[in-house]
C-alpha cells in the first residue's frame, strides 16, 4: 500500500511540472489533496491496522502529504510572482501565447501644479511679454533691506503694519537684525543697488507676517513685486499695465479702482482693488477687493542707493498672489492653499 503511495507521488510530480494555470493547479490540488485524493482514503482506512503498523505507515503517509503540499505551495508562488510581473491589467494567455497589444493599459493618474503655481507661471509670463525682467532674493531679510531703506525706521508708526518674524542674532557682532521677509519690497533696494536705470523687473517671493490667521490671513503668503525705473515714467504708465495684465489674468469683466493710500517708501502711494462686473456664482461676487499696494518710488530711496538726484523716476507695486488666485479660482479660503489636502489640488 505504501508502495503505491510513492508510485503516486511520482506521477502526480510529473503531472505538476506540466501545469500551466492556476485552474490545472486546482485540479491537480483536489486530485492529489483533496478529501477524495488516494492519499485522504488511505488515511481513512489506517484506523483497521495493528498500533504498530499504524504508526509506522502514518508516518510515510504523513511524509508523502507534506511532499505533496511543498509541490502545491511551490507551484502557487511561481504563479503569483508572474502575475505581479504583469501588472499591466492585459495578461498573456499562457496556453496561446497571444498578447493583445490592442487592450487599452492602465492609466497613471497625472500630478497636478499647485493654483499657486499656476499663477506664478501666467503672471511672470504676462509681465515676461511687457519687458519685465525676473529677480529673486533672499526669503531671510535684514531689518534694513526690510525697513530702514524703505523709509520705515523703528519708530515709525508704519512698523506695525508689518507683524514681523524676527530670528533670533547669531552672534553679538551682527549688524543688522535678521528677520523673515513681511513683503517683497527690499528687493527693490538690493536690486537698485546693484543696477543703473532703466530696468523694470518682477520679483516673486514668499513673505511671512505673525499674526493670527484666518480666511484671508496666512502667516506664510506670497507676492510680485513690481519696479519700474526710467527717466519719465508716470503713474498713467502704471495704470496702463495693470489693466493691461488683470484683463489679460482674468479674462472677464472686471472693473479696476485706483484709492489714495500710505506706504513710506512711495509717494504717492495707492491701492488697486477690483470687482467682477457679472461673475455668476463668484464668492466675491459684487465686492470691491484689494489686491495690491503701490505708488511712486520715494526720492529718498533712490538717494539710498546712490542714485543721481532728480535724474530717475519710478512706480513700485506689490501683487498678493493668494489673493488673485483665490479670485481666479473661486477659492473661498486662503488655508486651503498649505493644507496639502489631494481633495483641494486635484481641481486644478
Ligand atoms: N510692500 C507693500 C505691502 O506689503 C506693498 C507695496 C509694494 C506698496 C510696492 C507700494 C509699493 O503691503
Amino acid at each position: 500500500m505504501v508502495w503505491e503511495l510513492f508510485n503516486l507521488l511520482k506521477t502526480a510530480e510529473e503531472e505538476i511540472s506540466s501545469v500551466q494555470n492556476e485552474k490545472d493547479l486546482e485540479n491537480w490540488r483536489i486530485k492529489y489533496l483533496g478529501r477524495k485524493s488516494p492519499l485522504s482514503l488511505f488515511f481513512k482506512e489506517l484506523k483497521n491496522f495493528s498500533p504498530s503498523e499504524k504508526k509506522e505507515l502514518g508516518k510515510k503517509a504523513n511524509e508523502i502529504r507534506k511532499k505533496l503540499v511543498d509541490l502545491y505551495e511551490k507551484k502557487k508562488n511561481e504563479f503569483q510572482a508572474d502575475n505581479n510581473l504583469h501588472f499591466s491589467p492585459v495578461k498573456q494567455n499562457k496556453k496561446t501565447n497571444f498578447f493583445d497589444i490592442t487592450q487599452p493599459g492602465k492609466k497613471t493618474p497625472l500630478s497636478h501644479l499647485h493654483p499657486l503655481t499656476l499663477v506664478f507661471n501666467e503672471l511672470t509670463d504676462l509681465f515676461g511679454n511687457l519687458g519685465f525682467q525676473i529677480v529673486e532674493g533672499p526669503d531671510i531679510e535684514t531689518e534694513y533691506y526690510n525697513f530702514d531703506a524703505l523709509r520705515i525706521p523703528e519708530d515709525h508708526p508704519a512698523r506695525e503694519m508689518w507683524d514681523t518674524f524676527w530670528l533670533a542674532p547669531k552672534d553679538k557682532k551682527q549688524k543688522s537684525k535678521l528677520l523673515l521677509r513681511t513683503h517683497t519690497s527690499p528687493m527693490q533696494i538690493r536690486f537698485m543697488e546693484k543696477h543703473q536705470p532703466p530696468f523694470r523687473i518682477i520679483v516673486p517671493g514668499r513673505c511671512f507676517r505673525y499674526e493670527a490667521t484666518d480666511f484671508s490671513h496666512e502667516i506664510q503668503f506670497h507676492q510680485i513685486e513690481g519696479l519700474v525705473v526710467d527717466e519719465n515714467v508716470s503713474l498713467a504708465n502704471f495704470k496702463s499695465i495693470v489693466n493691461n495684465i488683470l484683463m489679460t489674468f482674468f479674462r472677464k469683466n472686471i472693473e479696476i479702482r485706483f484709492r489714495n493710500s500710505y506706504f513710506p517708501f512711495v509717494s504717492p502711494g495707492i491701492e488697486v482693488d477690483i470687482k467682477f462686473k457679472k461673475a455668476k456664482s463668484s464668492v466675491y461676487k459684487n465686492k470691491w477687493l484689494e489686491i495690491m499696494g503701490a505708488g511712486m518710488v520715494h526720492p529718498e530711496l533712490f538717494q539710498n542707493v546712490g542714485y543721481e538726484k532728480n535724474q530717475w523716476q519710478g512706480f513700485a507695486f506689490g501683487l498678493g498672489v493668494e489673493r488673485l488666485t483665490m479670485l481666479k479660482y473661486n477659492i473661498p479660503d486662503i488655508r486651503l492653499f498649505f493644507s496639502s489636502d489631494i481633495r483641494f489640488l486635484k481641481q486644478f
